[in-house]
């Protein structure tokens, strides 16, 4: 998730790039930087905000009129100057910006590496820049050429933007995977991760598809595939206005997040999971394998919505892996004094990697001898950095403040842990293994499924947008879904709500029930389904409104509830995945009834960095 912009034609490129990537800094912040084509080529760049980066160049050199530039959300090394894009090539003739992973990069890294090639950065993209050079030179062919060639050895995912010292007005763009659109002018042309950095100067663009090459000049736009055919460029007309555009066409970054589950749920399992082999490549539980398997149990420290994925994943890693799991508030946890030995695993989790309390208590654990594993959103983020080891979520930057695909995120990277740890151990069946796999794997699809009927939800949620007070139930697995459900609720919509084990509600909550009381079931068909059903009675005998989030081809509690969503069939393991999306649209769609700026409502901030 990073932005890329690029412009070519008559005007000064500079203001267009920079002003461009201030609209796709929502696509990541980590570093800056720009190559501008004059005679030679410029780059400059910087770690952190555009903003700096364009303080830090004032005064310089910046007339061309081509140029591209680059704002990052970091997956291959930290976020530093280094590590910032544009890269050179090792000539220092190619400049070349990313957005992407390139899967293979160790591969081809090494290829390189015995060829006397030396790296300035950690990341994939210098390594394919190098790669396309290397291939240019060796081959005796133009850069597009050699950028096809390359490609075709490539795996992943990629945007790339180069430009070459000797081609002072073209851009070569490519793609796979990642969104490049192509702003055509009047002799010019400007590219973008979204339409956004070209809106004041064209309306028409050109979608560039998957496997597609452009050879982009002022007064040329030449598209090819992979091999070297030549297709026609389809102009479409944007019919958009900029603040909408810089959410990438959705009202609201919360809405954005939801509905990029399908994709960023993948990008987590992508080049981990083969449901295929068999395997999860995980490198940060392979690294310390002996500690999970020999572990006499597993702290999970998190706050807020990761301490929800942190409660799940106590059921989950206690039912396959067979080691004792306990959750703590990392505030709590932080200021009394808890045995930690030598030894013990410590598992913080964290979307932002900088919350203070966390950092604070694996600091803490740290000091006792505990290994500490990140779970962990940001790259490159303090609680990355005193990790012994982890795993990314890969969820992209999350700047609603609900947090929505960094918690799927989390179950999703969580769930592969307990799976290769139960694996490894011998805890878990072969046939029980596979079959979570496939289930894992088919994840994405169905959130893609459920996120297609958001409308259900959206009246769901006006009808009950008046209520004071709401209880939100789940057993088992889907219990940590009900608090997680009750705390989107509460964050985005400010009603009061509570989150309990449905069986647990007889124990005094059911005194809240009366015929004014939304009560949220999470009630797909798992080992407590006859158990929920009875829950269900319990509220009904009392007149409470039950809304109930439920399996396709439930025709039990149809017959019983007000309201029903249905969800896709999945095992009880992997269901809470899919039943928390429908927690997310119902609150997303009752703070929007009530008017409430749910990208950023009052007293909360993104990232707790305050005890
Ligand atoms: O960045 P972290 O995951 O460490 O943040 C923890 C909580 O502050 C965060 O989950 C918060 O509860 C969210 N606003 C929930 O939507």
């Amino acid at each position: 998730m990073c932005g890329i912009v690029g412009y070519t034609g008559p005007k000064e490129a500079y203001p267009i790039v920079i002003t461009g990537l201030k609209r796709l800094e929502y696509r990541g912040y980590d570093s800056t930087g720009v190559a501008l084509l004059n005679s030679g080529l410029k780059v400059y760049k910087k770690k952190g905000r555009v903003a700096e980066l364009e303080e830090s160049i004032l005064g310089k050199d910046l007339h061309a009129h081509t140029g591209i530039g680059h704002t990052r959300w970091a997956t291959h090394g930290e976020p530093s100057d280094r590590n910032a894009h544009p890269h050179t090539s090792a000539s220092g003739k190619l400049a070349m910006i990313h957005n992407g992973i390139i899967e293979n990069y160790a591969q081809l890294k090494k290829e390189l590496g015995n060829k006397g090639y030396v790296f300035t950065s950690d990341t994939d993209t210098e390594v394919l820049l190098n790669f396309i050079e290397d291939i240019k030179e060796n081959n005796q062919c133009d850069l597009e050429e050699a950028v096809r060639v390359a490609l075709k050895r490539v795996t992943g995912a990629y945007v790339i933007l180069l430009l070459d010292a000797d081609s002072p007005d073209t851009i070569i763009a490519a793609r796979k995977g990642s969104p490049l659109v192509i702003g055509v002018g009047k002799g010019e042309h400007f590219l973008g991760s979204d339409a956004s950095p070209m809106l004041e100067y064209t309306k028409e663009v050109v979608y560039v598809n998957d496997y597609e090459l452009a050879i982009v000049r002022p007064n040329e736009l030449i598209l090819k595939n992979l091999g070297n055919e030549k297709i026609t460029p389809f102009v479409t007309k944007l019919d958009m206005e900029l603040a909408e555009i810089e959410k990438g066409g959705y009202d609201h970054f919360m809405l954005k997040e939801i509905f990029e589950q399908p994709s960023t749920i993948h990008d987590c399992l992508r080049g981990r999971l083969d449901a295929t082999a068999g395997t999860i490549t995980m490198s940060g539980i392979q690294n310390n394998i002996e500690h999970f398997k020999n572990a006499q149990r597993i702290i999970m420290v998190a706050c807020g919505t990761s301490w929800h994925a942190a409660l799940l994943a106590e059921y989950i890693i206690e039912e396959l892996c067979r080691i004792p799991v306990e959750v703590e508030y990392a505030s709590e946890f932080r200021y009394r004094n808890p045995i930690v030995n030598k030894g013990d695993i410590i598992v913080a989790i964290s979307q932002s990697g900088e919350t203070a309390d966390t950092l604070v208590a694996i600091e803490r654990a740290k000091e006792n001898g505990a290994i500490i594993f990140g779970v962990v959103n940001v790259v490159g983020s303090s609680i990355a950095r005193i990790s012994d080891g982890g795993a990314y979520t890969h969820a992209g930057p999350e700047i609603g403040v609900a947090s929505t695909k960094a918690f799927t995120g989390q179950l999703a990277v969580l769930i592969m842990m307990a799976l290769k740890i139960a694996k490894e151990k011998g805890t878990i069946s072969d046939e029980r293994y596979k079959n979570l796999l496939l289930e894992l794997d088919a994840v994405p699809e169905k959130v893609n499924a459920i996120l297609k009927n958001a409308d259900a939800l959206k009246a769901i949620a006006l009808k009950y947008k008046g209520a004071s007070d709401a209880l939100y139930l789940g057993r088992g697995y889907n219990f940590p879904i009900a608090l997680e459900g009750a705390l989107k609720l509460k964050e985005i919509s400010y009603i009061h709500a509570e989150g309990y084990p449905a069986a647990e509600m007889k124990h005094g909550p059911i005194a809240l029930v009366d015929e004014n009381l939304p009560v949220v079931f999470i009630a797909t068909k798992d080992s407590y389904h006859e158990k929920i059903v009875s829950n269900i009675q319990e509220i009904k005998a009392r007149k409470g409104k039950v809304i109930a989030v439920i399996t396709e081809g439930d025709e039990i509690i149809p017959g019983m509830a007000d309201d029903v969503f249905y969800i896709p069939e999945a095992d009880e393991i992997i269901a809470p995945m899919l039943s928390t999306i429908p927690m997310q649209l119902l609150s997303y769609y009752v703070g929007i009834a009530k008017g409430v700026d749910v990208d950023k409502p009052r007293n909360l901030a993104k990232s707790v960095t305050v005890e």
